[in-house]
């Protein structure tokens, strides 16, 4: 699907030649792995409508969301949203799979999973895919019963510097894509640990002082500042990609 190029020099681009060739991994600063955020908003900034991403984005977001996942080591992600959006196979075809190994990349992310509770419903379907490399970053103590996912543990509590830290020495992990949700951005924000934003922009308006919005929580103690570094834009919206300051 073609988009056209707002900036940095108008033309026409393939949605999947914007999400390969990212060399994510060779960005990873000292002690932890590149971190990019990948999320849709609404118009007016909210984050889901009724409680899902489902009605929100288009093809065109549909088809880079899932382009981004051939670019990274790892997905990571809040347990809120596994739960939510039944999260299930990272990779959905042979193609996305063959075009991370040309990338250099294994052909399945590992999905970080972060989750305090450790309260995962073991019939997600990721749970549920045999050998899915899957890794719960959990202060709880106990392990997923009954699940066919190939899944390992990081007790790391809520420290999500010590378990970036964990990633990048002990798993090797130089890069990630962080999906969410607004809860977990806030989190990371807050211990600047974001270093891109991917935001896909529906032409949608949604309302509603309670929905959440890209970034849950308190507001962060200092502003999170970035430049543009690329715009496109669709019928179906606006796609940019911004670089985090600080
Ligand atoms: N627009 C988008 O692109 C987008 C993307 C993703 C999600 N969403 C929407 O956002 C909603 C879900 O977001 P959410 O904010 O409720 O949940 P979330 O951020 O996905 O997950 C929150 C959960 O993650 C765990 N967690 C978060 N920070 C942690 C930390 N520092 N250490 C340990 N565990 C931590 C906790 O899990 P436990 O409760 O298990 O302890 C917490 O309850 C859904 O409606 C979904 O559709 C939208």
């Amino acid at each position: 699907m073609l988009l056209d190029r707002l900036y940095p020099r108008p033309g026409q681009v393939e949605v999947a030649d914007v999400a390969s060739g990212l060399d994510l991994g060779s960005r990873a600063p000292e002690g932890r792995p590149y971190v990019v955020l990948n999320m849709v908003a609404s118009l007016d900034g909210k984050a889901a409508i009724n409680g899902s991403t489902r009605g929100m984005g288009g093809e065109a977001d549909r088809e880079l969301f899932h382009n981004l996942r051939t670019q990274a080591d790892a997905l990571l992600v809040g347990a809120g949203t596994v739960r939510d959006e039944r999260y299930g196979k990272a990779i959905k075809t042979d193609a996305l799979r063959a075009k991370r190994e040309q990338e250099g990349l294994a052909p399945e992310p590992v999905t970080v999973i972060v989750s305090f509770r450790g309260a995962l419903p073991p019939d997600l379907p990721i749970l549920q895919e045999p050998g899915a490399p899957v890794i719960v970053a959990t202060g709880a103590a106990g392990e997923l019963e009954g699940v066919a996912a190939d899944v390992s543990y990081e007790r790391t509590g809520d420290d999500l510097p010590l378990l970036l830290a964990r990633l990048r020495e002990d798993r090797g992990i130089r890069s990630i894509l962080c999906e969410g949700g607004p809860t977990l951005n806030s989190h990371l924000l807050a211990a600047g640990l974001v270093d891109e934003l991917f935001l896909s922009i529906d032409p949608v308006i949604v309302g509603g002082a309670d929905a959440l919005t890209l970034v849950a929580g308190r507001a962060l103690a200092e502003p999170v500042r970035a430049e543009l570094v690329s715009l496109l834009r669709s019928d179906e919206g606006l796609f940019g990609r911004w670089r985090l300051r600080g």
